[in-house]
């Protein structure tokens, strides 16, 4: 470690005792997590560039049902590559401790996820409010006619139904798609009912999944931000702790 990462993980350790005491404190804890509580897993965040092949294209461009449309094989192949990409790496600490905690305290913690990787549930964590979707599970691009069944889809790049021609997309949220109603419902009523929100890795620039956190601290919850770098919710924060996930949850969830 080099002296200014010593320096540096010293200043936090005031924020990491109040945040363990607020932890411990807490009856009802909401954890909103994003892209960056699996970085350290391996997978780059939302924002981060791209690598290889895919640098020459935004995330923006193709998580979007015009961006589908206009290339279907391109942005299949990315979510497929994705899909692998996740299924090569293990869930790291910050997963496992908020999988742990939950164990200990069945029924304190509600987990909110902006993730579509599964590494929250693959660590251990159950009834994950997966909030933009699965990356793993698929639905039909067009309303499904009598013909589409996904079991007997053709497959392809995307697969289609050989009898319309209806393709099969990610079952994920894309730009200017509505959250699925039930699973935000059940966030937002968490995080109005909650005394804690934790808040990891995640910009905080993508409504209304990141106005969980106005939700929680207009009903009266403490805010805490783990985040190695400033977000869009700082304002929001009681806490900001400037660590990454894996290094910083096993610490504040340890009781
Ligand atoms: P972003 O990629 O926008 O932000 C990742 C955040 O994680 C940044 O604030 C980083 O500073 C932080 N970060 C990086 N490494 C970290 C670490 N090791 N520990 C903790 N934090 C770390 O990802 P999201 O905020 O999740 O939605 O993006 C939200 C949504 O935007 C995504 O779900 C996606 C995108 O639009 C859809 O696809 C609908």
């Amino acid at each position: 470690m080099t002296n200014e990462e010593l320096a540096g993980q010293t200043e936090q350790e005031p924020s990491l005792a109040v945040a363990a005491a607020w932890v411990a404190a807490a009856k009802k804890i909401v954890v909103l997590t994003g892209a960056g509580i699996s970085a350290e897993s391996g997978i780059p965040t939302f924002r981060d560039a791209q690598t290889g092949f895919w640098a020459q294209y935004k995330p923006e461009d193709m998580a979007s049902e015009k961006g589908y449309r206009t290339n279907p094989t391109m942005v299949w192949r990315w979510y497929e590559y994705r899909r692998e990409l996740v299924a090569k790496v293990d869930p790291n600490a910050g997963h496992l401790a908020l999988a742990e905690f939950e164990k200990r305290h069945p029924g304190a913690i509600t987990l909110a996820t902006q993730n579509v990787d599964g590494l929250h549930q693959r660590a251990g964590s159950s009834d994950v409010l997966c909030l933009h979707g699965d990356l793993n599970t698929q639905k039909w691009l067009d309303t499904p006619r009598d013909c589409c069944y996904i079991e007997h889809a053709q497959a392809g790049d995307p697969p289609s139904c050989d009898v319309c021609g209806n393709m099969l997309r990610p079952a994920v949220v894309w730009f200017g798609e509505a959250l699925p109603y039930k699973v935000f419902g059940r966030a937002q009523d968490a995080a109005s009912e909650c005394d804690l929100m934790l808040v990891v890795g995640t910009a905080g620039a993508v409504y209304p999944a990141a106005g969980l956190a106005n939700v929680a601290k207009r009903c009266g919850a403490k805010v805490v931000i783990v985040n190695p770098a400033p977000s869009g919710l700082d304002d929001v924060a009681d806490l900001k702790i400037r660590g990454t996930a894996a290094a910083v949850l096993p610490r504040i969830l340890a009781s």
